[in-house]
């Protein structure tokens, strides 16, 4: 039971660092929450124009996921990787330190599958390259990504990281219900389009 809480709060931690929000305010940009759909994520860095931004948002955003799975497996376990996995996310998504208004922490998803299981995290992001590159919404990518990451966990890595990612995409579709909201009626901005949404 210590191992699990250990690990639970070393991911929320590591996860909670809200990258996007302190790469965007150390660049001169004012406050990202003020800008597009006010995310703090990588897609929306990149309504500033600032690619390179955007690129280290979705590098560190992802990376800090994959931190928090690499370092509890080796400390503590694999049996507790998938608490690890879910807690950085929820770091990501409701940090103590935004008054637990974070991002949507598809970046954050992606990495944690990804050190948990490469394969799973590769069919993850190849599905939200493949749906961008047809329809150019970062989110009903990241969606679809999210929607059928279980179904890539159970056959790459087993229930016990499928039961993550399950829960991982309920979280994630949660967070993205303006999204949504955006995408069935036609507004959502697409990925390199000038219209942007309002959260
Ligand atoms: O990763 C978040 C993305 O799916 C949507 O971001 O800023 O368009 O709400 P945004």
């Amino acid at each position: 039971a210590f191992d699990l809480i250990l690990a639970a709060v070393a991911g929320y931690l590591l996860g909670s660092i809200p990258f996007g929000l302190v790469l965007t305010r150390l660049a001169g940009l004012g406050d990202i929450r003020q800008i597009g759909s006010g995310n703090i994520g990588a897609t929306n860095v990149l309504r500033t124009g600032r690619k390179g931004l955007a690129l280290a948002t979705l590098l560190l955003d992802g990376g800090k996921g994959a931190i928090a799975v690499g370092l509890v497996w080796v400390l503590l376990g694999r049996e507790v990787v998938p608490v690890a996995g879910f807690a950085a996310v929820l770091g990501h998504n409701f940090p103590v330190w935004l008054g637990f208004k974070g991002g949507k922490g598809v970046a954050t998803t992606f990495g944690t599958l990804m050190a948990a299981s490469w394969p799973v995290g590769l069919a993850c992001c190849g599905t939200w390259i493949l749906v961008a590159a047809v329809f150019r919404y970062s989110s009903l990518s990241a969606l679809v990504g999210l929607a059928l990451s279980p179904a890539y966990a159970f056959y790459f890595a087993g229930p016990d990281y499928a039961l993550m990612a399950a829960g991982l995409a309920v979280m994630g579709f949660y967070r993205h219900k303006s999204n949504i909201i955006r995408l069935v009626r036609g507004e959502e901005p697409r990925i390199g389009g000038k219209k942007t949404g309002d959260t």
